[in-house]
């Protein structure tokens, strides 16, 4: 008997930026990924779709035996976590949402920039978050359309032009990013793909901008979460663990993305559900 799995999903390769912090902080623990890529994007559809393939992803995952379950998505984490977490009470889930406190502890202006999906910034649970920090700083949103899918298909072609595009445009819209009072001095991704695209934001806002991402934290509470399941066969604490990954759109750009971000060569295998 092997030793029980993680599962991790998003719509794409953008939770490989979660898994990546997942592996560092949990070495020994095999992982399932599965992106969403044949019904993607998430950010620009509508929460009955988001919501469907979130339940069909997850009863797959449960299927598999997963002792825990990691949303490696802000915006299904939005539209799904409260209901995937009642119908599913024996499992422990993890989502991601944007890292809005930890980017309040951070800034001196206090002013930050919040990069998105449309769909996450109209979600109720963020807009709840941004009213826990409304008094803390001031927000400046921007639902970034195109961003997410852009950096999807870079990852196989290698061609970035248009996520600095996008980059650029969207970060033009937001103001003036530095340290001089009343610009933006840190800048929350609070969609997973994002830090795929990280690189071309610090070339465009200067080394002195703090871009923050929640990839770590949720690493850390997912440990913590993982370390209180019961489980029948621990992982070898020698061994390092196995990563599985699935698509249910092309498996070369999950192949290409695991590859050129995170040095992972296991075989993608298509997935149909
Ligand atoms: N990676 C997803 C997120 O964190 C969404 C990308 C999309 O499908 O629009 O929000």
């Amino acid at each position: 008997m092997t030793a029980q799995a993680i599962g991790v999903f998003d719509s794409g390769i953008g939770g490989l930026s979660i898994l990546q912090a997942l592996r560092a902080e949990l070495p020994h623990e095999h992982f399932i990924y599965i992106s969403d890529s044949g019904h993607a994007p998430y950010g620009e559809r509508d929460e009955a779709h988001v919501l469907a393939r979130s339940r069909a992803i997850v009863s797959h995952l449960v299927s598999q035996n997963v002792k825990a379950l990691v949303i490696a998505c802000n915006t299904a984490t939005a539209a799904t976590i409260h209901l995937l977490r009642t119908e599913h009470p024996e499992l422990p889930l993890i989502g991601v949402e944007p890292a809005l406190k930890p980017a309040v502890a951070l800034s001196k202006t206090g002013r930050i920039g919040v990069m998105a999906t449309r769909s996450t910034l109209a979600s109720a649970k963020f807009q709840a978050l941004l009213d826990s920090q409304a008094e803390r700083a001031t927000f400046v949103v921007q639902p970034c359309d195109g961003l997410a899918d852009a950096i999807e298909r870079s990852a196989e072609t290698g061609d970035f032009t248009k996520n600095i595009a996008l980059c650029a445009r969207y970060t033009g819209a937001m103001g003036l990013f530095g340290t001089e009072k009343d610009q933006i001095d840190t800048l929350v991704l609070g969609c997973t793909h994002y830090p795929f695209a990280s690189a071309h934001l610090r070339a465009l806002l200067g080394p002195e901008v703090q871009i923050v991402d929640n990839g770590i934290a949720v690493a850390r509470q997912t440990k913590r979460l993982v370390q209180t399941v019961p489980t029948e066969v621990l992982p070898a604490p020698s061994a390092e663990g196995q990563v599985s990954l699935f698509t249910t759109g092309q498996p070369q750009t999950l192949q290409a993305a695991a590859g050129r971000w995170l040095g992972l060569s296991a075989a993608v295998k298509k997935l149909s559900i």
